[in-house]
């Protein structure tokens, strides 16, 4: 499964693509803002860092529009992932984007007949949200599950981009299921790192250790 991450936090993402935690980056307006950068600014400097796919998000509600938008993303590099809402015009748009061989990754999808219209489409990544499906109630990791099923009954080549993420969990379980892709948050990802036996054990190691009054160095 590749690793995204959602995030405009240059920093972070530069120490995670040090590690080889990172196969592309996510991006949407709620997290420019919080970013504080200019748009075209910061996902060129991402960009510049990470070589796999890069989301940037048009803001636009018509086709027109967002085509316009998504073609001016995609000079900022050649690994601009131009993303559009599921709507019947971000379809329009990525039946466009995606025709002129750029990629194109559809968001807010919350069920199985929107990601597939939107493979249909043409979608080279589609974004189903669990965690605000798990917000009201609804369990996002079975829709992850059901589009896994219901494109490998058709060969549909779209990449399932599980988004939303939100726990260590959901990365387990988006694994499991078999997602080509998840994104998630920096402190998500290297929270997967984290096991409460794996601290329990070092303390006990490092006090052993100390107990031996040796030294390796
Ligand atoms: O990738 C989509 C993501 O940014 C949304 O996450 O936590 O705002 O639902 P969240």
């Amino acid at each position: 499964m590749k690793f995204f991450v959602d995030s405009a936090d240059v920093a972070a993402i530069a120490e995670l693509n040090d590690l080889g935690m990172v196969d592309g980056v996510t991006t949407n307006p709620s997290i420019i803002l919080k970013s504080g950068r200019d748009i075209m600014e910061v996902t060129k400097e991402i960009c510049s860092i990470v070589s796999g796919p890069v989301s940037a998000e048009v803001v636009s509600l018509t086709a027109d529009e967002m085509i316009a938008e998504g073609r001016k993303l995609a000079e900022i590099a050649p690994n601009i992932t131009v993303k559009v809402p599921l709507t019947w015009d971000g379809l329009k748009a990525c039946k466009v984007l995606s025709g002129e061989g750029k990629m194109v990754n559809v968001t807010l999808c919350f069920s199985v007949n929107q990601a597939l219209v939107a493979a249909k489409a043409g979608a080279t990544f589609i974004s189903p949200f669990i965690g605000r499906l798990d917000d009201i109630n609804l369990d996002g990791l079975e829709l992850i599950s059901d589009i896994r099923d219901v494109y490998d009954n058709y060969g549909f080549e779209t990449q399932i981009l599980a988004a939303s993420i939100r726990t260590a969990n959901h990365v387990a379980q988006c694994a499991l299921i078999g997602a080509d892709v998840m994104t998630a948050p920096p402190a998500v990802i290297k929270g997967l790192a984290s096991h409460v036996l794996t601290d329990k054990g070092l303390d006990q190691f490092v006090k052993d250790w100390a107990k031996t009054g040796q030294k390796i160095l």
